[in-house]
């Protein structure tokens, strides 16, 4: 197959070209990113001679970059990864760079699938457009779409002109919604990569509220199996959940990191709570498992040794992040903290 894959230099989609030069010897890949601050070309510096992927600098929300690339490539399917990711950013910053990329750009690749008559097109999304769990129960695939946040609002817009696009134009077209990832060359604002840079420099590690919010976490390599496993067998106009079946409260993940790093508890710092803070998201696979028999296959305690093992050895990875724009950025992105705030987030 040629396959399409935007945001293909950012955390998950990285790992997904990765993933499928390694699980699909035939398989070629052309992958535009527009290498916003979340885009790392040193996440595919080790296949820069790799015949079967091309990199293409570019901005899904251009009509003249997605184009151009759909008159020079004939695809089998586009993976459309590219998106604001950061919820935390979506509050303090705006939401403007969310709806632009998350909504007008998807709508641009399928507008532009659909006049290519591409075979096939997925849409990477998230749990998070289910909104928040009571104490009990898991989102399935029929759970009302009820986004809390700017991000996650802009996620589940991008879902519906997905399902538009199929139900109104035929497309082919699958939605795939993930839960919380974790893993190499995930970028060190999110919980687990900031935890394990933050807890190594003997840095406060900032858990929001009380710590007891519950995400459900998968190892990235788990989430592109289950994504390579929806693009093949995955029926058009259907939504697959995709969850680690590894649900527990923020802190207990925090303190797992420490355990690790063999760091005190002393370091965790309690801070101002995000605003809106979805208290628990789990997802119910039993889809995805029963139509696809597909499955989470890592065990949470390996995979995040593993993870934590990555940044130990890929330091420099990080501290160029951390360092750099990223700093900037962060402590622009951070400024709304009030004064007496204990967090000292980077
Ligand atoms: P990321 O922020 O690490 O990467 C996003 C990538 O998209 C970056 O490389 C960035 O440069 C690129 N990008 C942003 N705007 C673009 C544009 N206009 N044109 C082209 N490229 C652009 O995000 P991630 O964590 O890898 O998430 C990838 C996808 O998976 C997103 O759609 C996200 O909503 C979804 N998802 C993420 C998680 C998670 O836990 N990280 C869970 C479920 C779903
Ligand atoms: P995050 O990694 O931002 O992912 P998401 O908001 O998409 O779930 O956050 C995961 C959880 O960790 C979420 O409940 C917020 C919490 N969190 C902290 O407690 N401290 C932090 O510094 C960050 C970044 C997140």
């Amino acid at each position: 197959m040629k396959l399409l894959v935007t945001g293909g230099a950012g955390f998950i989609g990285s790992n997904f070209v990765h993933y499928i030069l390694k699980t699909h010897p035939t398989d070629e890949i052309v992958n535009i990113d527009a290498l916003t601050y979340a885009g790392n070309l040193e996440n595919l510096t080790d296949i820069r001679d790799n015949s079967r992927h091309v990199f293409v600098h570019g901005d899904i929300t251009s009509t003249r970059d997605v184009n151009r690339l759909f008159r020079e490539h004939r695809f089998d399917a586009v993976l459309n990864f590219a998106a604001e990711s950061h919820v935390d950013r979506s509050l303090h910053m705006g939401p403007r760079e969310f709806i632009k990329t998350n909504i007008m750009g998807t709508q641009i690749l399928l507008d532009a699938a659909r006049k290519h008559k591409v075979p096939r097109f997925l849409q990477v999304s998230t749990d998070e457009v289910y909104g928040s769990l009571g104490p009990t129960g898991a989102f399935t695939e029929e759970t009302p779409i009820q986004p809390n946040n700017p991000y996650s609002a802009t996620k589940a817009g991008a879902d519906f002109m997905v399902r538009a696009a199929q139900h109104s134009h035929g497309l082919d077209a699958v939605i795939t919604r993930c839960s919380n990832n974790f893993g190499p060359y995930q970028f060190p604002e999110k919980l687990i990569p900031l935890m394990i840079s933050n807890a190594l420099a003997d840095k406060p590690l900032p858990v929001y509220g009380d710590g007891l919010h519950v995400r459900d976490w998968i190892y990235v390599m788990d989430h592109c199996s289950g994504i390579d496993t929806v693009l093949r067998k995955g029926k058009s106009g259907e939504v697959y959940n995709l969850g680690g079946n590894y649900d527990v409260p923020n802190i207990e993940i925090v303190k797992g990191i420490l355990k690790i790093l063999g760091k005190p508890k002393s370091l965790i710092s309690y801070v101002k709570d995000r605003p809106g803070h979805d208290r628990r998201y789990a997802m119910d696979n039993t889809r995805a498992k029963t139509e696809l028999g597909w499955e989470p296959a890592h065990r949470f305690e390996d995979a995040l040794k593993e993870t934590v093992n990555w940044y130990v050895a890929n330091k420099t990875w990080w501290d160029r992040i951390r360092s750099g724009e990223y700093l900037k950025a962060y402590d622009k992105m951070y400024g709304w903290r009030e004064k007496g705030d204990k967090g000292v987030q980077g």
